[in-house]
């Protein structure tokens, strides 16, 4: 029941998703910003700024070492690639020395990769970072990014009034429509609303834009990782219920293979960001990444469930206190549906740092499993047997500090 439950409210939101054919699965692919900023200094830091030679050695990377194939297909500019000024007609134009090749050339390049680009640009008078924004602009620089190719646009919110956003954000969705490419809309919209204490309307959103930042931007930490899971653990406002194929919750940037997460705290960014089905952006220098980094970002049983077809976002279910270590964290349990139908994505995420493996036990039936004839149950990172449960059984899990441990459960 509560299965069906969570299927028609995905359904009912699905209808009224952006109508533009794109992100039926949560898009996936590589973004600058969290890794590169807006390091503009090439002289001083010339493999490392933001230039067009940087968004081609990623593209290789992505076709040649396996993320293409993988599902990774972005290939994405964020702030700090234009020129100060626009145009003699308007138009934005990059920072010459930068990209003097131009924006086209770059989408030419990655296009021929088999993967398709995406650029930023900013709702207010300036970007975040001070480059001329889309104000008054909105009509120009939505056929300015069709003309040069572009396929995903992310629009911020910075140095604009939060007020104008319902109005705003869904002009530029129309505008990019317009055009008649098909580009996919990023928008931050509830981001900087939640800021301010305004609810914001998702129905709206949902029908403007494919995904939508709703919290901070993550940083390569994890205090900032678990602050973005706690709040989609909270789930303010319900916001989980309105992703569906089309149009999905953004928790912001994957940051394995960076320098702030352990092993196993990348690994919770991937089970997480799996049962949020969530846009799987790295911002990582894949030039120089770890083998199990690597591995990690390219883990297909991990992605299948993040692109599971019926996206269905999954939620916090409950928290359970381990008698073993003392003092510890509660675990979190989290629970995602996914195909074929009647199958659970399960994470067990213990955000303890109490040194050594919590270990919880729960009734199979709280989890929802509650097939009369049980369950195949899979560890997912490494695709290993748990055998089968059936309700009324316990599952009892052990699950590392700062870790998390993940199974899917398939009726038998
Ligand atoms: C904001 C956004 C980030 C990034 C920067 C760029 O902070 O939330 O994701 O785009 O601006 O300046």
């Amino acid at each position: 029941m509560l299965l069906l439950a969570s299927l028609c409210v995905a359904s009912l939101v699905s209808v009224q998703a952006l109508d533009n054919g794109l992100a039926l699965t949560p898009p996936m692919g590589w973004l600058d910003w969290e890794r590169f900023r807006c390091n503009v200094d090439c002289e001083n830091f010339p493999n490392d700024c933001i230039r067009e030679e940087l968004f081609m050695q990623m593209a290789d990377i992505i076709a040649s070492e396996g993320y293409r194939d993988a599902g990774y297909e972005y290939v994405n500019i964020d702030d700090c690639w234009p020129a100060e000024e626009r145009d003699a007609n308007g138009r934005l134009q990059p920072d010459p020395d930068r990209f003097p090749s131009g924006i086209p050339a770059l989408a030419k390049y990655i296009h021929g990769k088999g993967l398709k680009i995406g650029i930023y640009q900013d709702f207010g008078v300036k970007t975040c970072d001070g480059y001329p924004g889309s104000e008054f602009y909105m009509s120009v620089d939505a056929q300015t990014f069709a003309d040069w190719q572009i396929d995903y646009v992310k629009f911020d919110g910075c140095n604009s009034d939060v007020r104008d956003f319902d109005e705003g954000y869904t002009v530029m969705s129309r505008f990019l429509n317009l055009t008649g490419r098909p580009m996919v809309f990023s928008c931050e919209w509830p981001d900087y609303q939640t800021r301010q204490g305004i609810e914001p309307n998702y129905t709206a959103i949902r029908s403007a834009c494919n995904l939508w930042r709703n919290h901070d931007d993550i940083q390569d930490s994890w205090q900032s990782l678990l602050g973005i899971i706690n709040f989609y653990g909270e789930d303010t406002y319900n916001f989980s219920s309105y992703a569906g194929p089309g149009g999905w919750n953004d928790p912001d940037m994957v940051i394995v293979g960076d320098f702030g997460l352990s092993y196993d705290q990348q690994r919770v960014q991937m089970a997480m960001w799996a049962i949020m089905a969530s846009p799987m952006l790295m911002s990582v220098d894949l030039r120089h990444i770890r083998p199990e980094s690597k591995a990690l970002l390219q883990n297909r049983n991990v992605l299948s469930i993040n692109q599971d077809p019926m996206g269905i976002q999954g939620k916090r279910i409950m928290e359970i206190t381990p008698n073993q270590p003392p003092r510890a964290d509660p675990v979190q349990i989290w629970t995602r549906p996914i195909s074929p139908k009647g199958t659970f994505a399960v994470a067990f995420l213990n955000p303890s740092e109490r040194g050594m493996p919590s270990t919880v036990s729960v009734v199979v039936d709280d989890l929802g499993l509650t097939n009369g004839s049980g369950y195949n149950v899979t560890e997912t990172f490494d695709g290993v047997s748990m055998g089968t449960v059936k309700p009324g059984q316990n599952i009892t899990i052990s699950v590392n500090p700062e870790g998390v441990y993940l199974f899917t459960a398939t009726p038998l």
